[in-house]
């Protein structure tokens, strides 16, 4: 079983968000669970306060050292060889190989910060600092849900054999293909001729395509960080001279 917990000032605001899709049927199949630690139980004083004015002034407050080093030092003698985690924009930014990554450790705890920031000291005592992108969120909790939801399909048997993760996008440094259902025709909009012929090996080359050119056109910097093969690169050609001869 997947151990997570998460050391934040708002508890339940993950309730609804593990009561539903892959997080939910993980916890119901017993593969993961998920404890949010409400960090005000490791407060020093009575009126269990987790902030504080800044040193050298300015606008905000600051998350206190103690209650959150108390609380990952809780963590890390109550769980097996977590991985602590801070949720900051300053973080590096997670990726589809993070969350396998992960989801292959032991456990995690994550931490989540509020206010204007977190004293600085608390750094020390986490193993890694993960940022979701570069925006500045209200606090780590909803940064902590998308790790948890992108780990969660990834642990093995939460995902039905027939929606497998490897065509996702990024699972191959690539975006995904686009996908079509019924009705054939919508508002005008026809399905690809190719995905209704039933010829497989087609299918295939052209969706590695269709993932290959729009890769290309929404995301080049993907393509420049990954090998391309003989056969990838030819279809990148075809994608090239049918763009300069106007077919698309
Ligand atoms: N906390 C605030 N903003 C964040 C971000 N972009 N990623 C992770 N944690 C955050």
């Amino acid at each position: 079983m997947y151990e997570v917990r998460i050391l934040t000032i708002f508890p339940e605001i993950f309730d609804s968000f593990l009561g539903f899709g892959n997080p939910a049927r993980a916890i119901l199949a017993r593969l993961l669970n998920v404890e949010p630690v409400d960090l005000r139980q490791f407060a020093l004083d009575r009126h269990h306060s987790t902030d504080d004015y800044p040193y050298g002034g300015g606008a905000g407050m600051v998350m206190k050292p103690e209650p959150l080093v108390r609380g990952i030092k809780h963590l890390r003698a109550n769980m097996f060889s977590p991985r602590v985690v801070l949720m900051t924009p300053q973080g590096r930014l997670f990726k589809q190989a993070d969350a396998q990554e992960l989801a292959g450790a032991d456990s995690l705890a994550l931490v989540c910060g509020r206010y204007e920031g977190i004293d600085e000291r608390v750094r020390s005592f986490v193993d890694d600092e993960i940022s979701v992108g570069d925006y500045v969120l209200s606090g780590g909790e909803t940064a902590a849900m998308v790790v948890i939801d992108a780990i969660s399909r990834l642990i093995p048997g939460v995902l039905g054999t027939d929606s497998r993760t490897d065509g996702d996008s990024f699972y191959d440094g690539l975006l995904e293909y686009p996908q079509y259902t019924r009705p054939r025709e919508f508002e005008g909009l026809e399905v690809p001729s190719v995905l209704l012929e039933g010829d497989h090996a087609k299918i295939r080359r052209w969706r590695k395509q269709q993932a290959l050119a729009r890769t290309l056109a929404r995301r080049p910097e993907l393509l420049g960080r990954r090998t391309l093969d003989p056969s990838e690169i030819e279809l990148l050609e075809e994608i090239r001279s049918e763009t300069i001869n106007g077919e698309s």
